[in-house]
């Protein structure tokens, strides 16, 4: 690879690869500025090579992404088509051929990443990620870089901002979640299939890359507890701001005694807490590492420009031949977590009861919880009337085992209308 010029291949042309192209010929000066190279994007893969594209002149359009990992002129192939198998097959092929790969596909890298990144530690190549995780925050570097003095004891973060869109919208404005999803669909945050956003497993995928860039250890996917947001009742919005809390989806990891507990869950956020105040589609990450204490990144999780300059500081990094180790660990194969097992976590919990609206029912809802040692520090009883009323509770800290146990009991009691609501409390 010569310093001269760096020759690009782009795998897909959509949201970001289109944004990509646009700030590469924008801050071309300052480009060449900080890296003393000229960037040539040389071809462009897509699905459809019929549709009119906005393209330099003289870049060429492909249909088959594999053409970018065996053109021998191509340094750098930047992989922005998403989905798993074909981008996998094309990082793979790429590295192979000696080629440096930057990816946006937290996806790829989360479910499949541990064979890549063996294969570029093997190969001695750049595999770059920083618009993997929350866009336009530079979190991956400052994980990989900047925060290597420390050790990190604990992050959350919002991390998907169609999630957080949805949650603002009903928060602020009172809506259904039926009706915020609609509306982030109409205006191009949510896909047609929100599943991936709305479910957790975005914030999952990205809490997985955020794990191995903090602690050097790999915690399967496959073995994280995920909750998302799906037809959570405005009711518990309501009840949450009461107790003084905003209700967040966040992805949250912490070492505990050398165990490292993790998951994604919607979660009560003190409304003083700056990760309460994260609003729209914006993304957040508050860290805390033993020497630099707390810190709090916020911005543009998503979009076009944001994302794509996350992947043209990759690419620069990689014009200067910054040999950095993509794990940000000298080991490149990562050990697994020593994970706490889920069960055994504990936090504050908020809880809400659809009951009957009888004498006793607070005791022997309170009796209940009380059983399996979960106790109540602060209740709200809603309401008159013929049909259910809600019983709402903040406990006091309690284990995810004991709070299953407790309402897998009430499961049966008659008292209990529908069933129980849970979210946990960020403390
Ligand atoms: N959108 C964001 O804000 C954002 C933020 C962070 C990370 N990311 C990640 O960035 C990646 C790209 O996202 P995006 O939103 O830009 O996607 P997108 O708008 O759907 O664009 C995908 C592009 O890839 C092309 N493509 C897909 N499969 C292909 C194949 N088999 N062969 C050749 N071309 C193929 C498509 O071609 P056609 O144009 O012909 O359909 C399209 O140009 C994903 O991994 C995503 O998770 C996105």
């Amino acid at each position: 690879m010569s310093c001269d010029v760096l020759t690009i291949g782009l795998a897909g042309l959509g949201t970001v690869g289109s944004g990509f192209v646009h700030l590469l010929s924008e801050n071309k000066e300052e480009l060449r500025a900080r890296t003393g190279c000229d960037i040539r994007l040389k071809s462009v893969a897509v699905r459809d090579t019929t549709r009119q594209r906005n393209l330099p002149d003289g870049v060429q359009l492909l249909n088959d992404p594999m053409q970018l990992a065996t053109d021998p002129e191509i340094d750098v192939v930047i992989e922005l088509m998403g989905g798993i198998e074909t981008a996998k097959q094309l990082i793979a092929r790429s590295l192979e051929n000696g080629k440096q790969i930057i990816t946006a596909n937290k996806a790829l890298l989360a479910e499949e990443g541990a064979c890549l990144f063996r294969l570029a530690e093997e190969k001695k190549a750049a595999l770059r990620y920083e618009a993997s995780v929350a866009g336009g925050i530079p979190i991956v570097e400052t994980l990989k870089e900047s925060l290597t003095g420390n050790r990190i004891n604990s992050l959350e973060g919002i991390l998907n901002g169609t999630g957080n869109y949805i949650l603002s919208e009903m928060t602020s404005k009172g809506r259904t979640f039926d009706a915020a999803l609609a509306d982030a669909q109409e205006k191009g945050y949510a896909e047609a299939d929100p599943t991936l956003d709305i479910d957790g497993y975005d914030t999952a995928h990205k809490l997985v890359l955020l794990i191995r860039l903090a602690w050097g250890v790999d915690y399967p996917y496959t073995e994280m507890p995920i909750r998302g947001i799906r037809n959570l009742d405005r009711m518990d919005i309501e009840f949450a701001r009461e107790f003084g809390y905003r209700i967040k989806l966040l992805g949250r990891a912490k070492m505990r005694n050398g165990q490292l507990e993790a998951g994604v869950f919607p979660t009560l956020v003190n409304h003083t807490y700056l990760l309460a105040r994260v609003g729209g589609a914006f993304n957040a990450v508050r860290l805390e590492g033993n020497a630099v204490g707390s810190l709090f990144l916020h911005g543009l999780g998503a979009g076009s420009l944001p994302t794509a300059s996350a992947v043209l500081g990759d690419l620069v990094s990689i014009a200067r031949h910054n040999n950095r180790l993509n794990s940000g660990f000298y080991q490149q194969v990562l050990p697994k977590a020593n994970i706490l097992p889920p069960e055994q976590a504990c936090s504050t919990y908020y809880m809400r009861f659809m009951v009957k609206d009888d004498p006793g029912v607070l005791r022997d809802l309170a009796g209940a919880l009380s059983d399996q040692g979960v106790s109540i520090a602060q209740a709200i009883q809603k309401g008159q009337s013929e049909g259910a009323v809600p019983l709402v509770f903040m406990t006091h800290e309690a284990s995810v085992q004991a709070v299953s146990k407790a309402v897998d009991n009430m499961r049966r009691a008659d008292f209990l209308l529908a069933p129980a609501i849970c979210y946990r409390v960020m403390g």
